[in-house]
């Protein structure tokens, strides 16, 4: 039987993690749970953002499934007791080194896009983000200078170990798509990105039915808006991911709307909505509950072999926002239990 946790965290977490639940309840699927803190609500109650009690039953879970963290009451404690240290702590220590974020624009959801209709329409891609390095985990400080300016640093690098295994995982997944891979860099400026763009040259040499296309960062934000449909894999670092998979989500319609899987190299992974813990609208009901329920269907389809639940769960979404389900971020007037029982009632 999978062992899953459930951490559901800050803001709108635990009200979309709820939805999700039900759904895979619905199932009836041979799967047990565990429900840990993370986040502010961890640093709260535990002192910790991801206190050892957590990360020890994620390390033994067979997938997780995460809601979201951050919490304005943590803003000015000190970074690493800040609860976004929980989920870059487990992308970290779980080795969960690759983001996929799939933007596909759901029937009936062409007026919530923030594009013209018939260029939304035409969104069908995946984003595959690097997860453990980059500037995000580099060396970081303030210091001040001899004039006595203060000067904050985060250095960014890349080895090529780690960028070949993510873009392993771009042409792997491109190889069963449509067959193309774009890798998004900024080698005109950046010699982290030089040495990205050489090594995903060399990689190509395995995949010669994928056709690669290099991209820079500041134009791939704009042929996003411009025609998205030129995409089929997008793969990129860690800080351009996070940029283009927010823009991504706009373009597909509503952020509220997209899920995540972040894999190790052995299946397991962790699976969480793109969008983060929205603390203006927590505890309210108004929560779009979509990309939480999507989030646990990928996890059926990529950590536990359950690609047939996968399917379903994904039918059962698109059919319920086809036949007019929407919470407030579409439209709409539906309670986040509203949306999860339209979603239900098609299953
Ligand atoms: C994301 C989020 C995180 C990130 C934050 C919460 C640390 O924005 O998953 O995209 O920057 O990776
Ligand atoms: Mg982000």
């Amino acid at each position: 039987m999978a062992l899953i946790a459930l951490l559901p965290g800050d803001g709108i977490g635990p009200e979309v993690i709820t939805q999700a639940r039900r759904v895979l309840d619905a199932l009836d699927l041979d799967l047990t749970y565990e429900e840990v803190p993370v986040g502010g609500v961890a640093y709260h109650t535990l002192g910790h953002p991801l206190p050892e009690s957590t990360l020890d039953v994620a390390r033994r879970a067979d997938a997780l499934l995460f809601g979201a963290v951050g919490d304005p009451t943590c803003d000015n404690l000190e970074r690493s007791l800040r609860p976004e240290q929980a989920i870059l702590g487990l992308r970290k220590h779980l080795g969960l080194f690759s983001n996929l974020r799939p933007a596909t624009l759901f029937e009936g959801l062409e007026d919530a896009s923030a594009l013209k209709p018939e260029v939304a329409r035409q969104i069908d891609l995946v984003i595959v983000r690097e997860l453990n390095g980059d500037v995000y985990f580099g060396e970081k400080g303030r210091r001040v200078r001899p004039d006595g300016a203060r000067e904050g640093y985060d250095i960014m690098s890349y080895d090529e170990h780690e960028v070949r295994r993510i873009a392993r995982v771009g042409f792997e997944t491109a190889r069963k798509r449509r067959g193309q891979l774009c890798s998004v860099d900024k080698a005109n400026v950046l010699e982290t990105s030089q040495l990205w763009r050489d090594v995903v040259i060399e990689v190509a040499a395995d995949y010669p039915d994928v056709t690669l296309s290099h991209m820079y960062v500041d134009n791939a934000a704009m042929q996003l808006v411009r025609n998205p449909g030129q995409f089929d894999v997008i793969v990129t670092g860690n800080l351009f991911g996070d940029i283009l998979s927010d823009q991504a989500s706009m373009c597909a319609g509503s952020i509220g709307m997209l899920p995540s899987a972040s894999l190790d190299d052995a299946g397991k992974g962790l699976y969480e909505p793109i969008h983060g813990s929205a603390p203006d609208i927590a505890g309210q009901g108004k929560a779009n509950p979509c990309a939480a329920i999507l989030s646990a269907a990928l996890m059926l389809r990529h950590s536990l072999g359950q690609a047939a639940a996968a399917d379903r769960i994904e039918a059962a979404v698109a059919r319920a926002i086809r036949d007019g389900a929407r919470t407030a971020d579409l439209g709409g007037t539906m309670t986040t239990s509203a949306m999860g029982d339209a979603v239900l009632g098609v299953l």
